[in-house]
């Protein structure tokens, strides 16, 4: 069943993967913000009780030691931790993703240009590897100071590490709709929310190791499973619509369970 996109309904596929097989899970589900037919709820009921049904079917699927990130708006991501709060899960983070890009434009509000991302494990007991995550440094000048003579702080000599500070959690990541654009024009995408490659790299790069199990749920173009694929993780994921997956995963394709 690995190294598999199945196309078909997430619960269909949900059903019949095998229990506590995964070692990270990256979902990034429909939001109800009607993008899309499959992004369009009757209500805010509706699009609850499809997002609580298809968690509760991941939670089983889960290792005992993994970690899922899921991907919302942050007011829904607030409805989900209200819904997994009584799961025995371990909260890690709740991360803004700053995409420079808004939502919507409405001017009886501020302009929304967060999306948040969900950071959970399964137990206390989780992979974590932070110095794969490292970002550069924001001063370069003092950096380079303190590298050769290092910070006094609290009365103890500091120096930078070599691969960077330690990852925070705001995201400052331009939506692919942002970097995509010609002369500030938004160009027409083959899917209307496809996520960047870098933000998906550092989760893998941070939650999981080689050869791990990695589940795209809601695969959209697949960047999940192709990211899974070029850092030698093994990946398994659905998406109901053929025509959203990216062409270097065609081989990868599975129309029957
Ligand atoms: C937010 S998009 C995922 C985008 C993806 N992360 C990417 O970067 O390309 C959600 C995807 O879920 C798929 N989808 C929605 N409802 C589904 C369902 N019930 N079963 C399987 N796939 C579904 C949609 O076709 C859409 O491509």
């Amino acid at each position: 069943m690995q190294n598999k996109i199945y196309i078909c309904d997430v619960f269909e596929f949900l059903e019949k993967l095998p229990n506590a097989c995964i070692d990270l899970a990256i979902v990034d589900p429909p939001y109800n913000l009607k993008i899309a037919k499959w992004d369009s709820f009757k209500n805010e009921n509706e699009f609850l009780e499809f997002s609580y049904k298809w968690m509760e079917l991941m939670l089983l699927k889960m290792k005992p030691n993994g970690s899922f990130y899921i991907f919302n708006t942050p007011y829904n991501c607030a409805l989900f931790i209200n819904f997994l709060k009584d799961k025995k899960l371990n909260f890690n983070n709740f991360i803004t993703w700053y995409k420079k890009d808004g939502l919507s434009y409405a001017k009886t509000k501020y302009v929304n240009n967060q999306e948040s991302i969900l950071f959970y494990a399964m137990s206390k007991k989780y992979y974590f590897n932070a110095d794969e995550i490292r970002i550069p440094y924001e001063s370069e000048s003092r950096i380079k100071h303190a590298a050769k003579k290092g910070i006094l702080k609290n009365g103890k000599r500091w120096y930078p590490n070599e691969k960077g500070k330690l990852c925070p959690d705001v995201w400052q990541i331009s939506s692919l709709r942002h970097t995509n654009k010609i002369n500030g024009k938004t160009m027409k995408q083959n899917h209307p929310s496809p996520k960047p490659k870098e933000m998906i790299e550092r989760m893998i790069k941070a939650s999981s190791k080689e050869n791990d199990l990695i589940l795209d749920l809601f695969a959209g173009t697949g960047v999940v499973s192709l990211m899974a694929k070029k850092l030698n993780r093994n990946f398994i994921g659905c998406e109901s619509n053929i025509e959203y997956l990216n062409k270097n995963l065609r081989d990868d394709l599975c129309l029957k369970l």
